[in-house]
């Protein structure tokens, strides 16, 4: 393991923990470990990356860090509470006030319009949107003239950038983002990039973001890697190039490399849900 920093800024509070995390599917000739013992930290307002190979466990990790769905061991705090201690409604709450999440499969409601959709949280929490907020994240995504359209009636990459917005409209203490420029053409991945960066060093917002993508990785504060379930790498400061290195490297040294995606290695070939087509993920709890 070549990590460049094993310990971030000094005093910097904790947004979320997993300690020794373990995630096991099925059983007999279907279990899966999806998550293996892994221990990390995401500290509050800094923006972290994700990567790894399809099927490495990013997705679980987020679901399990976000409260989303049960582990099989080890424990998930969410700022000073600890997930294991609280009953399922309290888990419940504690997501709909702290955390935001953006699906891989976006996960709107179909009868609702895109602003309904961007509400919907803070609208079953029962708790009054800052309106000035929320007109700034539709502003800056470019939703403004299709609020009033249904998800249907949108191009994949608006109904991602509505989730996208949706998981920021509260301004939750830490947002999990799946993939949340994998249908948006480079245009618009960088302004929802830039925008989710500008979130963390402007208001201070925590990220977390999956992406296979090098250049949106660097847009992070930092990059963790995961392959088989256990996180092999964590880089600082990712430049997309040296974010590729590391992918190179890890791909080769796993013996997952399948060079035919240029630069991006056997990261780069992941296979993805299919807009709104449910996916495996679809909805392990509650999904707004
Ligand atoms: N509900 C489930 N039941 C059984 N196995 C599952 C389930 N969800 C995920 N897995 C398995 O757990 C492993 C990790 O899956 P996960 O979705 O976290 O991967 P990922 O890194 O997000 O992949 P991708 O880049 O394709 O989205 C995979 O081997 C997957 O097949
Ligand atoms: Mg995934």
């Amino acid at each position: 393991m070549t990590t460049s920093r094993t310990t971030g800024p000094a005093g910097t509070a904790v947004a979320a923990r997993a300690t020794e995390l373990t995630k096991v599917y099925g059983q007999g000739e279907t279990r899966v470990v999806a998550l293996d013992q892994v221990s990390v930290d995401f500290r509050a307002a800094e923006f972290t990356a994700i990567m790894g190979p399809s099927g490495s466990g990013k997705s679980t990790l987020m679901h399990c860090v976000a409260g989303l769905d049960d582990f099989t061991s080890g424990s998930v705090r969410i700022g000073e509470t600890e997930l294991g201690a609280l009953k399922e409604k309290q888990i419940t709450r504690l997501r709909r006030d702290k955390v935001g999440f953006v699906f891989q499969a976006f996960n709107l409601l179909p009868t609702l319009t895109a602003r309904e959709n961007i509400t919907l949280p803070m609208d079953i929490a029962g708790r009054k949107p800052d309106q000035q907020w929320v007109e700034n994240v539709i502003d800056m995504l470019g939703l403004a003239d299709r609020l009033g359209h249904r998800p249907r009636q949108l191009s994949g990459g608006q109904q991602q950038r509505v989730a996208v917005a949706r998981a920021l409209a509260s301004r939750p203490e830490i947002v999990f983002a799946d993939e949340p420029t994998g249908n948006l053409d480079s245009h618009a991945g960088a302004e929802v990039l830039g925008f989710l960066q500008n979130s963390v060093r402007t208001f201070h917002q925590t990220v977390v973001m999956v992406t296979h993508d090098p250049v949106a990785a660097a847009y992070a504060d930092r990059v963790v890697f995961l392959a088989d379930g256990r996180i092999v790498d964590d880089l600082y400061e990712p430049t997309a190039n040296a974010v590729l290195d590391r992918v190179r490297t890890l791909s080769g040294g796993l013996g997952t490399a399948q060079d035919n995606t240029p630069g991006a290695g056997g990261f780069g070939a992941a296979q993805h849900d299919a807009p709104g087509a449910g996916g495996r993920h679809a909805a392990p709890r509650d999904t707004v």
